[in-house]
This record gives structure tokens, sequence and C-alpha cells, in this order.
């Protein structure tokens, strides 16, 4: 049986992947996989639990007994609504400590495949394209400079009436590619066959329409 097609979008924190991918998905009206929500939910979790970050087993069966559910934009764990909570700059930074151990990452492999429905999938993380969906249709590394990065992260924070420094979020987010890039166990890569997108000087509506032109292309 031929399973649904994939898009896979991996780049760097805050390259804007999640939103080009969301409205990827919302043009060609596929599904949307979100993969660092589930490390963030694991962050949180542990964080609650009191895990200590470098208990490998014990992050991997707390990982394998999340009770989530992703709905009309919502993430709930064990049906408390954890939308906002996950986007803490703090739960992103213990995702990427708990994301280098190969318990978490694999606990984590079957609920990303069941993403996987009809009409087709866009997802978006550091491994799609490498590891959980090797025989995507089209790959993309989504990427900016880290600069460039920072300031978009800024410019969120600041409409949000978050007060940030824009300092910290450029050192904060170097700090995660290193861990990202540097890990054994699925680093962050342009992995085989796939196309890199410089978003730096783009607009989003410029880097959307880009990855459906390449979609459209490869499966004309
Ligand atoms: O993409 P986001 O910033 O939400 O991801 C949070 C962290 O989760 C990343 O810094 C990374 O360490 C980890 N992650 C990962 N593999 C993925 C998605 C996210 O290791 N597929």
């Amino acid at each position: 049986m031929k399973l649904p097609p994939v898009i896979a979008i991996d780049g760097p924190t805050a390259s804007g992947k999640g939103t080009v991918a969301s409205l990827v998905a919302e043009k060609l009206g596929f599904h949307y996989l979100d993969s660092g929500a589930l490390y963030r939910l694991v962050a949180l979790a542990s964080e609650k639990q009191g895990t200590d970050l470098q208990n490998a087993s014990e992050l991997g069966i707390l990982a394998k007994r999340l009770v989530i559910s992703f709905k009309n934009g919502q993430i709930l764990l064990n049906s408390e609504n954890v939308t906002q909570a996950i986007r803490d700059e703090n739960i992103g930074l213990r995702a990427s400590v708990i994301a280098v151990h190969p318990e978490v990452r694999q606990a984590l492999v079957g609920v990303q495949h069941g993403f996987r429905l009809v009409p087709g999938l866009v997802a978006d993380g550091r491994d799609m394209a490498s590891v959980i969906f090797p025989d995507a249709v089209l790959k993309i590394f989504l990427t900016a400079t880290a600069q460039a990065r920072a300031e978009r992260r800024y410019k969120q924070l600041i409409a949000k009436g978050i007060p940030a420094k824009l300092d910290d979020l450029l050192h904060d987010l170097q700090e995660r590619d290193a861990r990202d890039s540097s890990r054994g166990t699925a680093p962050l890569l342009v992995a085989d066959g796939a196309k890199v997108l410089e978003t730096s000087e783009l607009s989003i509506d410029q880097a959307v329409k880009t990855v459906l032109d390449w979609y459209q292309s490869k499966t004309a």
C-alpha cells in the first residue's frame, strides 16, 4: 500500500520553519506535525515531575507514557491545556537537552509516524528527512542566519508584550544550535537529497511559495 506523501522541513531554532510548514500544510489541505512540540511536552512533563535531565531511561519512560492530544491548534498534556506553557524559552532549552537521549527520541517515533495520514503530511523538526520520514517526497532544510533568527524571535516576543534582550536570545539560540548539531543521535543536518531554503531575506509568503513550487515540480 502506498503511504501518504510527506514534505519534511528541518532547520535550526527560530528559522520560521513552523510558520512556513503550517501554511504549506494549510494550502495543500495536508496534516501538520510540529515535532518540536513533542520534545517540549516531554521537557514540560519532566519539569513538573522533577526528573533529572540526565536520567535517560526515566525520561524515555516518561516520553512513552505521555497522554497528549492536538486539537484545533491546542495542545493538551494529560488533559491540561499547555499550548502556551510549552513555548516558554526555558522549556525550549530544556527540550534541546532531553532530545539528546536516544531513549527519548525512540519513544517519540511511533507518535510521529501516526501523523502520516491521507491526503498527506507536512512535518517540521530536526530529523524529519533524515530519520523519521526518510522517504519524504520533498526534503527541505529551512534556515536563516543566527542574527536574523534572533531578531525575528525578539520581535515576536516584544509584540506579545514579553520582555526580551536581543543578545540573550542570540546566545540561547546559538547554544541550542550547537547542541542540536553536535549530538550523536539524529543531529540537525542537511539530509541527503534536501534542498536548502535560506530565508534571511525572504518574506513568509515567498518562503511558502518556494516550498509549494518545489512540491509541484516534484509531483508534476
Ligand atoms: O523546534 P523547537 O524549537 O520547538 O524544538 C525544541 C527542541 O526540540 C529543539 O531545540 C531540539 O533540540 C528538539 N527537537 C529535536 N528533534 C525534532 C524536533 C525538535 O531534537 N525533530
